[in-house]
């Protein structure tokens, strides 16, 4: 069972390798995404990895990302928050659990557009062995995420302006950890909600279906750890190139990169936290994504909203 933890993730950032963007074109047609050369239909923004806690300015940095998503001359017509809005909740009890949400959601209550909300890793309550919470507590792993925004389960999808767009639940929890899994019932209910679209679509999803992160940072070998990327994407991927999916958006690695397999790309991307607000993460600066569509196009870009951590946040050693 894999259990990636945020040490692990700063401690393969702390190798510092530089992550770049990568672009591959394996098999399959060019890339869909194209630039718009028309003023696009509309625009959604992407921020994922908030993990607001109130330390390091945190609260205030995920308002800002949010403002400078929506203070533009065509705002978004929806947000798409990608996973891990607190901190982290894995190893609290209750009280601190809604300390942080109360951050979170006060950085978004005066936002008018709707809000599609992906369940994070570190959106799950108390499944850590240092949490006080035992599994009886009816708050207790995903279903403080789900109590919390009104979700009756984390995957379900939506329409708007003739795109079709999916929200996936990318995690299975067992035990005190946690994996990047797509599960059965999932993975049907994926075929069939794009079977009955006729519309391009765009996946949101937590942890990545695939990744090169780990080859980045430590070469090709070795295994990519359970808590990466979806274990099972081999069952994912078939459902997904079966329809007219354009673009696969992840967050959860807090970097940059994407490739284009048979006319999907899939697409990590950086977080509003960039290094968990202590700077930029393997270059990456802290920001969002902003999708923009013009007819069955699409384009994405990666925003730096110009947040500079405070001094205290470069000095401190990570946990
Ligand atoms: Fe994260």
């Amino acid at each position: 069972m894999a259990h990636f933890t945020r040490r692990d993730v700063l401690r393969l950032g702390s190798l510092g390798v530089g992550a770049l963007g990568l672009s591959a074109c394996r098999q399959g047609p060019a890339a869909t995404i194209e630039p718009l050369t028309q003023p696009p239909d509309f625009t959604v923004a992407f921020l994922t990895d908030s993990h607001v806690d109130g330390e390091l300015g945190s609260a205030e940095g995920f308002r800002k990302a949010v403002r400078h998503a929506l203070d533009v001359q065509q705002p978004p017509e929806f947000l798409l928050m990608g996973g891990d809005q607190p901190m982290d909740i894995l190893a609290t009890g209750i009280d601190e659990a809604d300390a942080q949400f109360r951050l979170w959601d006060a950085a978004v209550e005066d936002v008018a557009q709707d809000i599609h909300v992906c369940l994070g890793n570190h959106d799950i309550l108390g499944i850590s062995d240092e949490s006080p919470l035992t599994a009886d507590h009816p708050k207790y792993g995903k279903n403080y995420f789900l109590q919390h925004f009104g979700l009756e389960r984390a995957y379900y999808s939506f329409d708007h302006e003739g795109w079709h767009f999916v929200v996936l639940d990318s995690l299975a929890i067992e035990g005190s950890g946690y994996k990047g899994w797509i599960d059965e019932e999932q993975i049907a209910w994926l075929d069939d909600d794009l079977s009955a679209s006729d519309k391009p679509t765009v996946i949101a999803t937590h942890i990545p279906i695939f990744s090169n992160f780990i080859e980045y940072m430590r070469g090709t070998a070795e295994g990519i750890p359970g808590g990466v990327a979806v274990v099972n994407s081999h069952e994912v991927a078939p459902v997904i190139e079966k329809h007219d999916v354009r673009l696969v958006l992840a967050g959860h690695l807090h970097i940059n990169e994407s490739f284009l397999y048979k006319g999907t790309e899939y697409a990590n991307v950086g977080a509003v936290s960039g290094n968990w607000w202590r700077g930029e993460r393997n270059g990456f600066q802290e920001g969002y994504t902003r999708l923009s569509f013009r007819g069955d196009a699409l384009t994405k870009e990666y925003i730096d909203y110009g947040w500079e951590p405070p001094p205290e946040a470069l000095e401190e050693t990570p946990a």
